[in-house]
């Protein structure tokens, strides 16, 4: 999660209903500016974001992932038995808890918690007492001693072997298990592993591994903590095997207040509002056992024009925890030019932190956008939202930019983040190994 925007302040901007607008004109989108846009007053200015992976850093332009996992899921989870059930959990927009992540509430022992949900990482946290150092939320934080339903891990169980190395051993002062996640940036989570009965949607699950974090430092605005969706043993989608099978999906709003999607956990497709139909592109294997949601990048098309397809060597992953696309600098140079020239004739304006490609659109009422596709393996096409195009950097869209970016190096993994993941139901199906997209309006809750 939370790699790509270093130095974006947090400006931000309210995009209502635009998808009402939007006609479909040869390979162009109508993105009406000045008729749509709201802009709220930023609340948080001057504050950087967490935005490498949790245990991963960056060294020689390349991300070092520090993370090893026992491993991915194997076929003994074949052999567990699967339930029917499905959790459909409101999802919403970080924006006014100071995160371009996007949050959902549940229950931990009761007790209401706002969690980002991060596809990139595996430990859920929340923050608990006592608490040696912890950043100020929204929520009350978690107190363990007021759960009768909370029980420690001893350091010497197998639990804590088996969690290695999230696990860092006997914590100093018992025989507790002791965990320490990093994250690139500098923030870090510090604590013990406890579990407890968590409530997602209405569904209880008893005795859920998670971090009780005592000492918390880093960029998560004033969220309680992170669920981990990612694909190992200790993510929430595994620990939940029995009662949603492995299979969850989401549908990302814009960032309008109030504008709700969805996190459903289980396949229940009954409950997606998808307007077109779910294509699956295989998931494909990560180098090492890593949580991330790998899948093969194979092309993307521009307005219409296709970019060579030589340019495409495969895996990028996809996380609902990193905001801006980023794509290797081959294929992020081609994708921009033709952006560029298809987008012509619009005045340019001074590029925007991790943003080179930008332009002032105060003149305009609207503007037409070509349309951006990425082409998965098995021709799979996850059309961007008009949203999801651009980044309106100044609330009078005299700084308007393309919003993707290029890596360092060629030998980077591309990410497809989640500014690009919005009004689409995308599905994670880690037991079929397969991940699958399809359109959905998901602010229906505030628009007409
Ligand atoms: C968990 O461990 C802590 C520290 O050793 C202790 O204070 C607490 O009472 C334990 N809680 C339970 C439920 O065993
Ligand atoms: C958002 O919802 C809250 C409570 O439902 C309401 O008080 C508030 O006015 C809404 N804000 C907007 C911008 O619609
Ligand atoms: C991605 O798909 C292309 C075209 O089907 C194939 O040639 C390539 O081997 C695939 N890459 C990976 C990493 O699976
Ligand atoms: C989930 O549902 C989809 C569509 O109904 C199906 O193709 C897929 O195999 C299912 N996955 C699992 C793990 O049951």
């Amino acid at each position: 999660m939370l790699k790509t925007m270093q130095q974006l302040p947090f400006l931000l901007f309210i995009l209502s209903s635009i998808h009402v607008h939007c006609l479909h004109q040869d390979n162009h989108l109508l993105f009406p500016l000045h008729n749509n846009l709201q802009w709220s007053h930023p609340p948080y200015h001057n504050s950087p974001f967490p935005f490498l992976p949790p245990r991963s850093r960056r060294e020689k332009n390349g991300i070092i992932l520090e993370m090893k996992h026992k491993r991915h899921w194997s076929h003994e989870d074949e052999l567990i038995e699967i339930s029917k059930s499905a959790a459909q959990i409101p999802l919403k927009s970080g924006i006014l808890l100071k995160t371009l992540n996007y949050i959902v509430s549940i229950k931990l022992a009761n007790r209401k918690m706002t969690m980002i949900i991060d596809t990139g990482s595996d430990l859920t946290w929340t923050q608990c007492k006592p608490c040696f150092s912890c950043y100020i939320q929204q929520d009350p934080v978690f107190d363990p001693h007021l759960s009768s339903s909370y029980q420690n891990i001893s350091c010497d169980s197998s639990t804590c072997i088996a969690l290695k190395p999230v696990s860092s051993g006997c914590t100093s002062n018992g025989a507790n298990c002791g965990y320490a996640l990093s994250y690139g940036d500098g923030s870090y989570t510090l604590g013990v592993l406890g579990k407890d009965k968590i409530n997602l949607g209405g569904i209880t699950v008893e005795e859920f591994i998670f971090g009780c974090g005592r000492s918390n430092h880093g960029l998560f605005g004033g969220v309680s903590g992170i669920i981990g969706l990612g694909r190992t043993q200790l993510s929430l989608v595994s620990q939940t095997i029995n009662q949603f099978g492995g299979v969850f999906s989401y549908c990302l709003p814009t960032r309008a207040f109030n504008s709700s999607g969805s996190l459903i956990l289980g396949n229940d497709s009954s409950l997606y509002r998808n307007i077109t139909p779910i294509s699956y592109t295989r998931l494909v294997s990560g180098p090492v056992k890593l949580p991330f949601y790998f899948v093969n990048l194979t092309g993307m098309i521009i307005g219409g024009e296709r970019l060579t397809e030589g340019l495409f060597n495969g895996r990028v992953l996809i996380d609902s925890g990193t905001v801006i696309t980023r794509l290797a600098p081959s294929v992020y140079r081609a994708m921009r030019d033709v952006f560029v020239k298809r987008f012509s004739g619009y005045p340019p304006a001074p590029p925007f932190s991790i943003l080179d490609t930008c332009f002032d659109l105060s003149e305009y009422e609207e503007v037409k956008v070509p349309i951006m596709k990425f082409v998965f393996e098995g021709d799979v096409e996850l059309t961007v939202d008009v949203t999801g195009i651009l980044y309106i950097v100044k609330r009078d869209a005299s700084q308007v930019c393309l919003a993707v970016s290029s890596l360092e190096s060629e030998d980077e993994v591309g990410i497809i983040g989640n500014f690009q993941q919005k009004n689409l139901r995308v599905v994670y199906d880690s037991a079929g190994s397969k991940l699958g997209f399809a359109k959905e309006i998901c602010g229906y809750d505030h628009q007409n």
